[in-house]
């Protein structure tokens, strides 16, 4: 049976995903992938509070009914059908620049068994790749200082500061 995806498997770089190992597969996040672990995986970033499937799959929708705006993809275990590695883009539309658009990339997060293989890189690659093919004269993302030489690795440099305001 075929999945029910977020967005056009084609908007996947396919030389990113011929860098994978043959065990691993990316794709866009399908409706059914509360079920593989999605949550699991986000939790090595942050706090997830899981609120259900259901919950998870109206977000999903939610997300997919703004055309043009939210990307997120996953890295997939073929064998375990598990989810072990995940990304998404924003693309934000401006007045700015001849009503030009950002790409904000987020929740990246690699499981724990998974990290050290690339797999992080491929991520930033695929939506960076989505973010240009979509016209974006940019692609931003928040990271600790920990992440800055894993970022500066992908080709992103430090620029400018974070400002945030905790509820
Ligand atoms: N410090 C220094 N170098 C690093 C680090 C680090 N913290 N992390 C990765 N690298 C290097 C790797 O050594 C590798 O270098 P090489 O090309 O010379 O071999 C290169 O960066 C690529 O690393 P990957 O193997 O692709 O990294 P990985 O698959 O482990 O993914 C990630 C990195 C996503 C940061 C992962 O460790 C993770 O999930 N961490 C916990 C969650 C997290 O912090 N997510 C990012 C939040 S920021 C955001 O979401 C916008």
């Amino acid at each position: 049976m075929s999945l029910d995806l977020m967005f056009p498997q084609e908007l996947i770089s396919l030389e990113v995903s011929k860098l994978l190992p043959a065990e691993l597969t990316i794709r866009p996040l399908a409706s059914t992938d509360y079920k593989r672990g999605h949550l699991d995986v986000l939790s090595v970033l942050s706090v997830v509070n899981d609120l259900g499937e259901a919950a998870w799959v109206n977000q999903f929708h939610a997300m997919r009914a703004a055309p043009q705006t939210y990307y997120s993809l996953v890295i997939i275990d073929n064998a375990s059908d598990r989810i072990v590695g995940v990304g998404s883009i924003f693309i934000e539309r401006k007045f700015l620049r001849g009503l030009g658009s950002v790409g904000h990339i987020e929740d990246i997060a690699v499981d724990k068994s998974q990290q050290g293989k690339k797999l992080g890189q491929r991520i930033i690659q695929a939506l960076t790749h989505m973010s240009e093919n979509s016209g974006c004269y940019k692609t931003i993302l928040n990271c600790s200082d920990a992440n800055i030489p894993f970022y500066e690795k992908c080709g992103f440099v430090k620029k400018e500061n974070e400002m945030v305001r905790v509820v």
